[in-house]
Order: structure tokens, then C-alpha cells, then sequence
């Protein structure tokens, strides 16, 4: 079978389309003949060698990258119950090499795909959805009226938070980079744009809020955003920082926090779906927004996994919007 894989860390041009062998189902896995692949921002910092080690990744080089993928069940391995073959499923699972034709995946990671979600809703509902799901409903628990400022909010994570916000009755504040960005975080549902290259966003959102701040910032940027933002938020505000595009941030002083008895908090997905519970509620309500059309997902760039490299190279840009897939 074919797969993107790594024989050291760097960047995209590292990855290779490569000939690999096809994994083989043990007890409690399953083998899932993958029809599209997601990438996620993880997938470029899993290729440049940070944050997780390849002992993490349960693997030796070469590595085979991706950790989201939908697909149809091929072969079951033995102890699997309530898994057929056949069935449309959807997984995350670092380290399951989900960016190939085939992954083994543990059966207890397999999330069942409505028949009105498409593989390609379904491999964007699961990470970046499920992640815009925890972000506004358990770590910012978003109530009307609040006011949420959202960074990166054309991006596939970010757009979703601004839906899933708005829908919470939130007012909310995207901040992008360019003016065709800007349209498609509107399109999202935000009240507000800022324009980070031209303007200052601090600024902005102390103007567009009366100098009051906003009650939780979703802050996936790091390094370059995330010690500006406690300038524009409110007594009592969360600073959610989720990822670190930008770099890591410098670390937070705890006098800084006193400041206006802000809450800073540094969650990962991993841990909101970390029981069969969590997976099967997080999935399924996202599952049931996409079919209500509260929660609108369709902003799609797809390439062959053969040229997967033009995929990382695309995200690694910061040129995106939506969801980038790839079609094994
Ligand atoms: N903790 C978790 O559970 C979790 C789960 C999923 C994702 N994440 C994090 O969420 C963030 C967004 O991930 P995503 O997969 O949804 O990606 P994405 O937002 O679709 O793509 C990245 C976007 O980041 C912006 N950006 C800002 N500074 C950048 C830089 N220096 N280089 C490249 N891009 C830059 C660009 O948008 P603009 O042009 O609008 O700036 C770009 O489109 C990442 O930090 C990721 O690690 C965290």
C-alpha cells in the first residue's frame, strides 16, 4: 500500500509518497481502508519533530504521518465487538498513520459515520470539530452573551469555533490575515473581523468592546498573540491557549493573571475525548449539527495523498481556509 511518510523530521519536503506495508489487524484493532485523510496543524509540528517524541508516536523511522482519517472497516481483529466489516467509521489516534490506504486503529477509537455525513464532513467533524466543540461548550463554557475573541478564525479549527459560538449566543470577534479571509470568517458567523496585518488586535477589540475586554480568547497562535491578549480581556476572562502556530509563548507570570483575576488554561483533544462517553457525546452532537445545518462544514481544499506533500506545504503557508484533505 502507499503512504506519506518521514525518514527524519523537518519540514514537508521530508515527507515522501512511499511504499509500505499494509498493517494487519491484532486483538481489539481494526484495519480501515481509508477514503479521505485530514491534516491538522499537529501533522506539521508531528513532521517538524515537536512536542511529540517518536517513542510517543509508538514508532521508528520511517514514520508513517497522519492521525485522522474516515474510511469503510476491511478486517477485524479478534475481541472486537460491535464493529462490522463494512461499516463507515472516522478516528483520531496519534500514531495510527491515518495519512495512507489502510491504518489499524483500536477498535475503542472507531467513531460510526451517519449516512448523511460525508467522509469528507466526517474527517473535518473529528478532529476540528470535536476540538470547536470542547473549546466553547467545556473549556470556555460559552453562554449567551458572552463575547469570545477567536484567532485563526478562517482556519479549519477557528471557523468552527466561531459557529459553534455564535450558535452558543456568543458575540464574536475573528482575527485573520487578508481581506478574502476576512469574508469567510464572516461567512462563519462572526459579528466582527480584525485584520491582524493591518491592525492591532488589542486595540481593536477594547474599541469594538468599550475598553471591557472579552470574556475568553481562543488563542491557537502562541508566541506571537498570546501575552497581547491579556490585554483585552475581561475581570474574570479564560484565555484558552490551544496551540502555538506562531511558537511557543514565553511563559505566563502568575502576577499577570491576578491582573484581572484571568483564568489561563492549555488544553488538547486528547484529553476531552478520553472516555467512550465523551467520544460517543462529542461526536454525535457534532454529527447531529452538521445534518440540522446549525453547524455548517463544506470549505474544503482536497489533494491526491500522492501529492500530500502540496497538503502540509499549503497548511505549513498559512494560505488556507477550512479543512485540508487528501484522497488515498
Ligand atoms: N489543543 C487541541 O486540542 C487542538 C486541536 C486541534 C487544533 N489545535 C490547534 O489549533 C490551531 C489551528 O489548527 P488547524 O489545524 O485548524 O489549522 P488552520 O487554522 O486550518 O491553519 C492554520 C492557520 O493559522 C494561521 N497562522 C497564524 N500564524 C501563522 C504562522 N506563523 N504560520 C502558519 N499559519 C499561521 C493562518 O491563518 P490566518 O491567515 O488567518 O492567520 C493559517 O491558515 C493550531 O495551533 C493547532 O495546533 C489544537
Amino acid at each position: 500500500m502507499k503512504a506519506l511518510v518521514v525518514e527524519e523530521f523537518g519540514d514537508s519536503s521530508k515527507l515522501k509518497y512511499s511504499e509500505t506495508t499494509k498493517p494487519d489487524p491484532a486483538e481489539g484493532e481494526v484495519l480501515v481502508k481509508n477514503q479521505i485523510c485530514g491534516l491538522n496543524y499537529l501533522d506539521i509540528i508531528i513532521t517538524k519533530g515537536l512536542q511529540l517524541s517518536l517513542e510517543s508516536l509508538g514508532s521508528t523511522f520511517p514514520v508513517t504521518m497522519g492521525v485522522e482519517a474516515a474510511g469503510i472497516v476491511e478486517k477485524i481483529g479478534d475481541k472486537v465487538d460491535g464493529v462490522a466489516v463494512g461499516d463507515r467509521v472516522g478516528y483520531v489516534v496519534i500514531g495510527s498513520g491515518a495519512h495512507a490506504d489502510y491504518s489499524k486503529v483500536p477498535a475503542s477509537s472507531l467513531i460510526k459515520i451517519p449516512p448523511e455525513i460525508s467522509f469528507e464532513q466526517a474527517a473535518t467533524a473529528i478532529v476540528q470539530g470535536m476540538t470547536a466543540h470542547y473549546l466553547v461548550h467545556s473549556t470556555g463554557r460559552v453562554k449567551p452573551g458572552d463575547k469570545v475573541l477567536v484567532h485563526t478564525a478562517a482556519g479549519g479549527t477557528g471557523s468552527l469555533v466561531c459557529q459553534m459560538a455564535k450558535n452558543a449566543g456568543a458575540f464574536v470577534i475573528g482575527t485573520t490575515s487578508t481581506e478574502a479571509k476576512a469574508a469567510k470568517v464572516r461567512e462563519s458567523g462572526a459579528d466582527e473581523v480584525i485584520l491582524y496585518s493591518q491592525k492591532d488586535f488589542v486595540e481593536e477589540v477594547n474599541r469594538i468592546t468599550d475598553g471591557k475586554g472579552v470574556n475568553v480568547i481562543y488563542d491557537g497562535v502562541g508566541k506571537t498573540t498570546l501575552h497581547r491578549g491579556f490585554n483585552c480581556l475581561a475581570v474574570q476572562g479564560i484565555m484558552v491557549s490551544y496551540g502555538l502556530i506562531s511558537g511557543p509563548a514565553e511563559p505566563v507570570e502568575i502576577s499577570t493573571l491576578a491582573k484581572g483575576s484571568f483564568s489561563l488554561c492549555r488544553p488538547h483533544l486528547t484529553h476531552y475525548i478520553a472516555t467512550d462517553e465523551d467520544l460517543k457525546w462529542r461526536s454525535s452532537e457534532v454529527f447531529d449539527w452538521i445534518k440540522e445545518g446549525k453547524v455548517k462544514i463544506g470549505d474544503f481544499t482536497v489533494f491526491p495523498l500522492s501529492d500530500g506533500r502540496k497538503a502540509y506545504e499549503l497548511m505549513e503557508s498559512g494560505k488556507s481556509t477550512g479543512k485540508i484533505l487528501m484522497r488515498p
